[in-house]
């Protein structure tokens, strides 16, 4: 396979950021740090302009737009603005751009609507791939070749999937794969890197502010079912904040990387639990290629 974000990313000091979901949590934290910069410029988005009050309105280096990543013509309209902004109209070459914007559908997978199921996916997913698309348009096109990194904030529940959250699990293992194949895509000379951002608990709230549920089904109500088990772990574990992760922690880890002056990294777990639940993962998967291997045909020669 050919390799992903060869060559050391040089921070530009006049970067240009874009960042979706910068309501709260770990979009609210990236941008308040990007906007402490004072040479870097700042897109900051959400779907309510209004909930980007805290960023300060008299800096000509941030500006702060609308963007519902599940519409196209939002982002488009989002893209535009920030061209008239921060390019010549024509010419717009955003440096970094974040896709952050997120919820989760959660529960009873037999129970979930057709409804449900396709927002979680057009956010998730199409969100994502959408914004991405339109990066590495602009990133293509600048005649310096600037290059630039889209960071992709993916989620453990994008390398491991756990019971309850099926169409969560879907549009972060969507995210990865086309992450990856975007970041192989590309033309090494362009300098476009992609990093695929994969925290597990973060302090943020994202139970509340970002949880939709899905009717609980009558089949899986008892307490020993795993969905039901798992429920109960969590809800300990958020409450006493053990093995969580502050979302200023994730905007410093995002900006390290962006500013080290080396090469980025295709994946980036963040978090302990993410890092030691995501090796677990693989490694246990080479051990079920292990298991298979006559039956994939290395043994005959299929
Ligand atoms: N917290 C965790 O434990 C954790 C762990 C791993 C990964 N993540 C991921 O981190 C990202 C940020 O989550 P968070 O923890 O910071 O939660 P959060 O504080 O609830 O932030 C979620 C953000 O996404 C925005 N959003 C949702 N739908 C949107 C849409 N259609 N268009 C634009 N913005 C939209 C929200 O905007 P509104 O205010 O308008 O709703 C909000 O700004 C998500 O992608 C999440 O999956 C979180």
């Amino acid at each position: 396979m050919n390799p992903v974000n060869t060559k050391p990313y040089k921070l530009p000091d006049d970067v240009v950021w874009l960042i979706t979901g910068c309501s709260s949590g770990i979009g609210r934290a990236l941008a308040t740090l990007v906007a402490s910069k004072p040479r870097h410029r700042l897109i900051a988005t959400a779907r309510n302009p209004a909930d980007l009050a805290y960023l300060p309105d008299d800096n000509p280096n941030i500006l702060r737009l609308p963007l519902d990543v599940t519409s196209p013509e939002s982002v488009n309209a989002a893209f535009a603005a920030a061209a008239e902004h921060f390019g010549d109209g024509e010419t717009f070459h955003p440096d970094v751009v974040v896709n952050n914007a997120g919820y989760s559908l959660s529960g009873d997978t037999e129970s979930a609507t057709e409804e449900e199921t396709h927002r979680q996916m057009e956010t998730l997913f199409f969100g994502t791939a959408r914004v991405t698309t339109h990066a590495v348009r602009a990133m293509r096109q600048h005649l310096n070749k600037r290059g630039g990194i889209i960071f992709n904030v993916s989620s453990l529940a994008g390398l491991c999937a756990f019971p309850g959250h099926a169409y969560y699990h879907a549009g972060k293992f969507a995210v990865e794969g086309f992450s990856e194949s975007v970041a192989r895509e590309v033309h090494p000379d362009w300098g476009i890197n992609v990093c695929i951002v994969e925290p597990s608990g973060v302090k943020t709230n994202f139970e509340g502010h970002s949880k939709a549920r899905t009717q609980p089904h009558p089949a899986y109500t008892a307490a020993d079912m795993p969905a039901r088990k798992l429920e109960a772990y969590v809800n300990m574990g958020i409450k006493s904040g053990a093995g969580m992760t502050e979302p200023s922690a994730v905007a410093e880890a995002i900006y390290a990387v962006a500013s080290r002056g080396e090469r980025v990294p295709l994946r980036l777990p963040l978090g302990a639990v993410a890092w030691r639940m995501g090796k677990a993962r693989f490694e246990g998967l080479m051990q079920d290629f292990e298991a298979v291997k006559e039956l994939s045909g290395l043994g005959a020669q299929l």
